[in-house]
């Protein structure tokens, strides 16, 4: 693998989009598009593992998808329950930890509980770190976070502490964020967290994601220049 690539990412970020386009184009409803997303979504986990990648996230839902039609909300909550629920799900069967950032108090119960019981159950593995965005959104996160300062009547705190705040709390900075279908914009994901963060922008739609275009995007990293405000 080191043959490869010079450097990899330790925690890739996707922004999964393209999913209603890449259905309509087959004639067929939205949720047909999410539903082989979540196979995309198996693919790249399988490929982190693979190539030894330590942290990835996914944004599956965010605070602004609550604008979409009730029947795709619900679609999406029952492509997740099933993920989740399946006994053979990749999480037990490959030792893959489970983790959510966002809020989960708006969703079904049983979901919320599928969720909880999955994290716990996997929360000791250690090869790879799989992240969920659920009812997530950047600037939420980071009002959350000041507001559960000023509750404990912090005057001043450092940049140390207010990472301690975030969702995020314990994952390292994404290295890299993969958005698919060719748009180039970080709607709401991980603002704070995304300050020194690499970017790519394929112009495959997510649910024709593979193990090639992943690959791909680890070569593009691996080429990439970190700086981080110095010099090279
Ligand atoms: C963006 O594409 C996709 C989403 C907002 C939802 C992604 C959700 C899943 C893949 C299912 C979640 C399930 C699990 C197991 C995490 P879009 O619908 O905005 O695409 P478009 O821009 O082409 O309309």
């Amino acid at each position: 693998m080191t043959k490869l690539f010079n450097k990899l990412p330790n925690h890739i970020a996707f922004i999964m989009d393209g999913n209603g386009r890449w259905a309509k184009r087959r004639g067929m409803p939205r949720n047909y598009g999410h539903k082989e997303g979540v196979n995309a979504i198996e693919r790249t986990i399988d490929a982190c593992i693979k190539f030894g990648i330590k942290y990835c996230t996914f944004f599956a839902f965010s605070t602004e998808n609550w604008k979409r039609s009730k029947e795709e909300i619900e679609g999406i909550f029952e492509l997740l329950r099933d993920y989740i629920s399946k006994n053979d799900n990749i999480f037990l069967s490959k030792e893959v930890k489970l983790n959510h950032i966002g809020i989960l108090d708006p969703f079904p119960d049983d979901l919320k509980s599928s969720l909880v019981n999955m994290e716990k159950q996997t929360k000791n593995f250690e090869k790879l770190t799989v992240t969920f965005a659920l009812n997530y959104g950047g600037r939420d996160e980071i009002i959350r976070a000041i507001n559960n300062l000023l509750e404990k009547g912090e005057k001043s705190i450092t940049e140390k502490e207010f990472l301690t705040k975030l969702d995020t709390n314990g994952l390292p900075e994404p290295d890299f964020v993969i958005r698919t279908s060719g748009e180039q914009r970080v709607s709401n994901f991980m603002l704070y967290q995304m300050a020194y963060s690499e970017f790519y922008f394929p112009k495959i739609c997510w649910p024709s994601f593979n193990e090639h275009h992943f690959v791909k995007a680890l070569k593009v990293f691996s080429k990439r220049k970190r700086r981080y405000g110095g010099v090279s």
